[in-house]
């Protein structure tokens, strides 16, 4: 588990959606990052997204954590070219590694591999649990690249860093985009709903 998290696991029952939807606010979307070790690209998608969520006013419109489908780096820092490269980009990394499990399935809503692997991993889970998180792949999100996934970066030099963080970039405005759209269409099927 995550000893320092930058966004606290949440619980694994969400507030009721509609107690009463004209005094509760929305309960958070709860987004999950996965790569493999959970040092390099899924703490950077975390950072990038708490990012844009501080940007734009929404940071408590949303829980984010990240987890690696392996745990060799449980408890480790992101990697520090990783950090170096989102500083020079003004975005900090503050999480630290931990592995992913099953109940992760059902504490967050949303799951976002960052390639095939990782996805194939998250399905394997996936078959454990009934119902849950909607899984698939970060890159879905894209906007101007035609990724195919975020490649890994960890055995090669510094421009995979920064090819990385550009395809972060982009997936990620695109993903807060789409969470912003389905979360505006659920509460306007909420107010037209009859009481
Ligand atoms: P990540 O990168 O999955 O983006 O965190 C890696 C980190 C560590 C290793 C591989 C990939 N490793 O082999 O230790």
């Amino acid at each position: 588990m995550d000893p320092a998290p930058s966004n606290p696991t949440p619980p694994l029952q969400s507030p009721s959606p509609r107690a009463d939807s004209s005094a509760a606010p929305a309960p958070p979307t709860r987004v999950l990052f996965v790569c493999l070790g959970n040092i390099c690209r899924s703490p950077a998608a975390e950072g990038v997204f708490l990012e844009l969520l501080a940007t734009a006013g929404l940071s408590e419109a949303f829980l984010v954590d990240s987890a690696g489908t392996g745990g060799w780096h449980q408890g480790q820092p992101a990697d520090r070219r990783m950090r170096e490269a989102a500083g020079r980009r003004g975005i900090a990394l503050p999480s630290r590694a931990r592995q992913i499990e099953v109940a992760d399935l059902q504490r967050f809503d949303h799951i976002l591999a960052m390639d095939a692997d990782n996805l194939a991993a998250l399905r394997r889970l996936e078959r454990q649990v009934d119902g849950g998180a909607r899984i698939r792949p970060l890159v879905q999100h894209c906007r101007r690249s035609h990724a195919e996934e975020v490649p890994d970066p960890y055995y090669g030099g510094p421009e995979g860093f920064e090819r990385v963080l550009d395809l972060l970039e982009d997936a990620c405005a695109g993903l807060l985009e789409d969470l912003l759209s389905e979360r505006g269409e659920a509460a306007a099927r909420l107010d037209s709903a009859p009481t």
